[in-house]
C-alpha cells in the first residue's frame, strides 16, 4: 500500500490542464454496450475504476484497445449479456450502469447487488423502479438483480430522489425501448448531459438532459461513437481549492469554469479572488480566508464531491462556520482525521460546525474514501510539518498522479510504499 508524504506550508503556484472525467467517462464506457459499431474515446483518465469497467466490459464481451496512452477503442462486435459478478460490482458501483443497456439491448441481464460502501448504504431502488416501469421483470436472488423483457417499453418515471447514476442508466435503457419514455425528477449533472449528448450521436433521441425532465424516444440500434471526454469538474475543483489553502495561485486550464460555479461562488464568499475565461479558472489568496456556510445538493447546487476539499479549507477560516451534506449519510469521515491535525469540528448528524484555527499541524492520518483522502491532502499541503496519509488507493480511484501534479506547481509530496 501507498502512502503520501507532505512537507506542508508551500504556497502553489503555477497552472495545470484538468484531466478527463472519471464519472462523464465511466457511462460512456458501459454505453458501448449499446453499440452496433465500433467506439473511440479521447482523453480517457487511466484509473483503478476505469480498468475495473473494461474488466466487467471484456466479460460481455467488448473488446478494448489502448492507444498512445488516452486514447480507448471499443470493439462491441461480440458483445453479447451476461454476469456483472459481485467481487466488480463490490469495487465498484458505478458497475450497475451495465445494467441498462444489457436488458434493453439483449433482453436480460444479471447483476450483482453493490452492498453498501464508506460514504452510505447507496441502494439502486429506482434503477429497479424505473426498470420496472419499462416492463423488465425483476428477480432478486443470493445477491443478484436479475432483469428480463422481450423489448422495454418506453414509460413514465419519476425519481422519487435525484440519482445521477439512475438517470443514466434509464436514460440508456430508455434508448432502445419502443415508444417514449419521460424521465422526471432527473439529475441534472454535466456527467448526464455528456451522456445524452454521445447517445444521440449513436442514433439515440434524447432531449432535455441538463433539465428535471428528459425525454427519450426509443429507436432500433445505435451505431458506435467518437468522444473527447469532457475535463473533469472534481479533480478542477479541488485543484482551487489547492491554491486556495495554500495561499498560492493556481490556475486550471481545459476546464469549464461554470461546471465549478457553485464551488467559485464560495471561495469568493471566502475572501479568494477568483477568475475565469473560457476554458480556465485562475484561484488567488488574498489573505484571510473568511468561514462559509456550505449545504451540498445535486446539480447545479454544491457537490457532495467537494465537500471534504471544502470543509478542509474551512478549517483554517477566521470564525465558524457550518458543512452540511445532504446526498450521503456517512460522508464525514474525514472530520475525525482532520481533527489529528489540529481542526476543531463537531459533527451533529449531517451537519459539521467547523471553527477555524490559525494552522493545521502535520499528522499520521488515513484516508477512507476517495473525496475524503483529496481532502487530507489538501490538509497536509498546508499544515506546518510533515503529513503522512496512509491508503492512497482510494485517491488513486478518481485523481491520476495527483502528487506528480501538485509538485509540478510546488507541493512538497511524495509517494512512499508503506
Ligand atoms: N439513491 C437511492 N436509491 C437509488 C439511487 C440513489 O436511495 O436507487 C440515493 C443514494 O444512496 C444517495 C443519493 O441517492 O444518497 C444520490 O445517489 P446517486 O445515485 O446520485 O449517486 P451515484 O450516481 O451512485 C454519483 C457519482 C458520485 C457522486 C454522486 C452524487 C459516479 C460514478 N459517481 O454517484 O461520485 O458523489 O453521483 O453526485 O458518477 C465520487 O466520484 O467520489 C463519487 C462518489
Amino acid at each position: 500500500m501507498d502512502q503520501f508524504r507532505i512537507r506542508g506550508g508551500a504556497p502553489l503556484r503555477g497552472e495545470m490542464e484538468a484531466s478527463g472525467s472519471k464519472n462523464a467517462t465511466l457511462p460512456m464506457l458501459a454505453a458501448s454496450l449499446l453499440a452496433e459499431g465500433p467506439c473511440r474515446l479521447r482523453g480517457v483518465p487511466r484509473l483503478q475504476d476505469i480498468y475495473t469497467i473494461l474488466d466487467l466490459l471484456e466479460g460481455f464481451g467488448v473488446r478494448h484497445e489502448w492507444r498512445g496512452g488516452r486514447e480507448l477503442l471499443l470493439d462491441p462486435s461480440g458483445a453479447r449479456t451476461g454476469t456483472a459478478p459481485y467481487n466488480l460490482v463490490r469495487t465498484m458501483r458505478a458497475s450497475v450502469m451495465v445494467l441498462g443497456p444489457l436488458v434493453t439491448r439483449f433482453g436480460r441481464a444479471r447483476v450483482s447487488l453493490p452492498g453498501g460502501c464508506a460514504i452510505g448504504a447507496r441502494p439502486i431502488d429506482q434503477h429497479i423502479k424505473g426498470l420496472e416501469a419499462m416492463g423488465a421483470g425483476i428477480r432478486l436472488e443470493t445477491g443478484y438483480i436479475e432483469a428480463r423483457a422481450e423489448r422495454l417499453r418506453g414509460a413514465r418515471i419519476s425519481f422519487d430522489l435525484i440519482t445521477v447514476t439512475g438517470t443514466k442508466n434509464l436514460m440508456m435503457a430508455a434508448a432502445l425501448a419502443e415508444g417514449v419514455t419521460v424521465l422526471e425528477n432527473a439529475a441534472r449533472e454535466p456527467e448526464v448531459v455528456s451522456l445524452a449528448a454521445l447517445l444521440n450521436q449513436m442514433g439515440a433521441r434524447v432531449k432535455g438532459a441538463g433539465t428535471p425532465i428528459i425525454e427519450v424516444e426509443g429507436v432500433r440500434s445505435l451505431r458506435g461513437f467518437e468522444v473527447e471526454v469532457p475535463p473533469d469538474r472534481i479533480e478542477t475543483g479541488t485543484l482551487m481549492i489547492a491554491g486556495a489553502i495554500t495561499r498560492g495561485d493556481v490556475t486550471v486550464r481545459r476546464c469549464v469554469p461554470a461546471h465549478v460555479d457553485a464551488l467559485t461562488l464560495r471561495l469568493r464568499e471566502a475572501g479568494l479572488d477568483v477568475t475565469e475565461g473560457e476554458d480556465w479558472v485562475r484561484v488567488r489568496s488574498e489573505g484571510a480566508i473568511r468561514p462559509v456556510n456550505v449545504r451540498t445538493a445535486p446539480y447545479p447546487g454544491f457537490p457532495t464531491d467537494l465537500q471534504a476539499q471544502f470543509m478542509a479549507l474551512m478549517t483554517l477560516a477566521e470564525g465558524a462556520c457550518a458543512v452540511t451534506e445532504t446526498i450521503f449519510e456517512n460522508r464525514f469521515m474525514h472530520a475525525a482525521e482532520l481533527g489529528r491535525m489540529g481542526a476543531r469540528i463537531g459533527l451533529d448528524g449531517r451537519t459539521a460546525h467547523v471553527e477555524g484555527v490559525p494552522a493545521l499541524q502535520g499528522a499520521v492520518v488515513m484516508a477512507t474514501d476517495l473525496r475524503a483522502s483529496a481532502s487530507l491532502v489538501l490538509a497536509g499541503l498546508a499544515a506546518r510539518g510533515e503529513t503522512v496519509v496512509r491508503r492512497v488507493y482510494h485517491l488513486d480511484r478518481g485523481y491520476e498522479s495527483l502528487e506528480t501534479r501538485l509538485r509540478s506547481i510546488g507541493a512538497d509530496i511524495q509517494r512512499v510504499a508503506e
